[in-house]
């Protein structure tokens, strides 16, 4: 039966199953400054061999996000960088770059990175940064998007994985995922609804834009 609850679309509409096969695996580092929900999907999506990729690492700017126990159930290297100690975005990312060149890297995955980042990073990883927003850009950009789409009342909302460039949350789409909001939806309960298409979409968009690089 479908109710209000189960009505989302897909686009592209590419079943995870469809992804192209990359050999070698991906090299992936992931940046997260939050729970980790969208880290953890990109995990099992890797475990069930939807997404051939490594996660090499992860990078957190906050010791207390929950990523980190992720990152420990996984057994996948983690690496915390407090922003605070760092004098401007610049140098902060300059540091961010010194430690991924230790790890082998060819994409990043932000998954709930809460930080603005700069052409230094960005240029490096030109077009292999992918990010994903709680909103089906380019309506709500920056934070608190889910709360801004409540607010507005608006009547569809949802995700979007997108490459990331310096203008923030204004890369090319690879995918989004629409959530129509209920009657009286909070924002507590949009934001689960919104993070399980996330958790979909997310390795989709990455091997979109992973077919790029690798010129599929
Ligand atoms: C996600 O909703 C993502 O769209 C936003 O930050 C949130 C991170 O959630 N950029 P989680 O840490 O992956 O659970």
């Amino acid at each position: 039966m479908i109710t209000e609850e189960s009505i989302s679309l897909t686009w592209p509409n590419i079943k995870i199953e469809e992804l192209p096969v990359f050999k070698p695996k991906l090299d992936l580092a992931v940046m997260a400054s939050g729970k980790g929900s969208n880290f953890e999907a990109l995990i099992k999506s890797i475990e069930r061999s939807q997404l051939q990729a490594s996660i090499n690492c992860l990078l957190v700017n906050n010791e207390t996000c929950g990523s980190i126990a992720i990152a420990e159930k996984y057994n996948v290297p983690y690496e915390i960088i407090n922003h605070k100690q760092y004098s401007s975005r610049e140098k902060f990312d300059f540091e961010i770059l010194r430690i991924l060149d230790t790890y082998n890297i060819e994409g990043i995955v932000m998954a709930g990175w809460m930080r603005i980042v700069t052409p230094v990073l960005i240029d490096k990883y030109k077009n292999r940064i992918v990010n994903i927003h709680p909103s089906l850009l380019p309506s709500f950009r920056g934070i608190n998007a889910v709360n801004q789409a409540v607010e507005m009342n608006v009547k569809i909302s949802g995700c979007t994985v997108h490459l990331v460039t310096e203008a923030v949350d204004s890369g090319k789409i690879l995918i989004q995922a629409a959530v129509p909001l209920l009657e009286g939806e909070s924002q507590y309960s949009l934001t689960k609804r919104i993070q399980s298409e996330e958790h979909k979409i997310l390795p989709i968009g990455v091997a979109l834009a992973a077919k790029v690089w690798r010129e599929f």
